[in-house]
């Protein structure tokens, strides 16, 4: 087999996402760190130790801005993985370069209804591709699950329900995830995850198929309560019940609860059809759990005749699990994101499945502000 031309990446905030960008960039064959940039200085130190572990040989261009970055750094694709509130700005910046460059862009691609507006209209004369992380959609257990789908294992699918009880929101640089000015609320920030897995379900069977409206209860009640950032208490709700009607008048659910991290799962989806139920069961991330106690992440098919669940464990390769929180999904999101920027692939999800995933979240969270049923646009 040959071997992959190189690619170097330049990425723009190396925070915590940002650092297991690059430790799963280093498990990709022929990518190397070029450049990063982050205003933060222990970022920068911590995120140049890791560099010169996994790299050795190839020193990279350290920024603390990334109009410097952009201007001065030789890079073939970017990675952005700075806060949410800050995804609009650098990708307008990234727009208005001479050479277009392809762009993986952390989720949620923006935080209000106006910057989705303006992103969707400037993203259209941009010419070269650009891929929202949506790590979730590439974890083992979610793919099994949409394969069964695809294969018609469920009949035809009537309901997706997901339930995320988990660890309250980790504590940020500069901590920007307390506020929902910055991250565009807890059912923007991390939901767009789940209303983006629900829009891809929802159109294996029905191409086209978009969310109608959306219904929402939830409240910040347990989590942040005793915190207090130039005098103000964190607004970001930490549980909360989502409906989302679908055109083809089929629904789906979200059970939040971000005060359970005591739980054996952190996700359970269940996709159910006319003729069986498939879950895709998925557990917190593995650093969380003790030495070698995660559980393996499962997908359990119920058939309604003949009765009995069949349950099958799907392990993640050790090296690539210990490469990030996300069971695995961040390695190979960044094998097609490479595999494109080498012109062999296509985007798998672009910038208007993000904005999708945005203005779900949104008009969850103004349901909840509002106690009413959201129609989308
Ligand atoms: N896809 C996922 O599953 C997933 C998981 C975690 C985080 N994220 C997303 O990744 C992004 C970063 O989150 P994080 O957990 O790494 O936060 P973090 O606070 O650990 O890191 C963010 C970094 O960006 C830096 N930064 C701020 N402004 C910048 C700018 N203008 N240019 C460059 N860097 C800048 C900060 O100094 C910080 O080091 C967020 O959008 C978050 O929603 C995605």
């Amino acid at each position: 087999m040959s071997t992959p031309a190189p690619v170097r990446y330049g990425i723009i905030g190396a925070g915590m996402m940002g650092r297991e960008h690059i430790r799963n960039l280093s498990l990709v064959p022929g990518a190397t760190i070029a450049a990063f940039s982050d205003p933060d200085a222990g970022q920068r130190t911590q995120t140049s130790q890791l560099l010169q572990q996994l790299w050795p040989a190839t020193p990279a261009a350290v920024f603390s801005d990334h109009h410097a970055l952009l201007k001065e750094a030789n890079v073939d694709a970017l990675v952005i993985a700075s806060p949410n509130d800050t995804h609009k700005a650098i990708l307008s910046d990234i727009f208005a370069q001479p050479k277009a460059l392809p762009i993986l862009v952390e989720k949620p691609l923006c935080t209000n209804a106006q910057d989705a507006d303006a992103l969707e209209a400037a993203a259209v004369h941009y010419r070269a591709p650009v891929w929202v992380a949506m790590e979730y959609r590439y974890m083992l257990p979610v793919a099994a699950l949409l394969d069964e789908l695809r294969l018609g294992t469920a009949g035809s699918m009537k309901m997706f329900a997901i339930r995320e009880h988990r660890y309250p929101f980790l504590t940020k640089v500069g901590d920007w995830n307390r506020f929902s000015a910055r991250t565009g609320g807890t059912l923007v920030e991390k939901c767009c995850h789940y209303f983006d897995l629900m829009r891809l379900v929802m159109q294996i069977e029905h191409k086209g198929d978009e969310p109608l409206r959306v219904y929402a209860s939830g409240g910040a009640d347990v989590n942040h309560r005793d915190e207090s950032y130039n005098g103000q208490t964190p607004d970001i709700l930490d549980n909360a019940f989502v409906i989302v009607d679908f055109a083809s008048g089929r629904r789906a659910m979200l059970d939040l609860c971000m005060f359970a991290e005591g739980s054996l799962w952190q996700e359970e989806m269940a996709a159910t059809g006319d003729m069986a139920k498939i879950e895709s069961l998925i557990p917190g991330p593995a650093r969380f759990w003790p030495e070698g106690g995660e559980p393996a992440s499962q997908l359990v098919i119920s058939p309604r005749h003949p009765k009995g669940p069949i349950r099958r464990e799907l392990e993640v390769d050790a090296q690539i699990l210990r490469a990030g929180d996300h069971h695995g999904s961040t390695y190979y999101q960044h094998l097609g994101f490479n595999k494109l920027v080498r012109g062999e692939g296509a985007v798998v999800v672009s910038i208007s499945d993000g904005l999708k995933a945005v203005r779900m979240g949104l008009a969850a969270e103004q349901s909840v502000r509002e106690k009413r049923a959201i129609e989308l646009p």
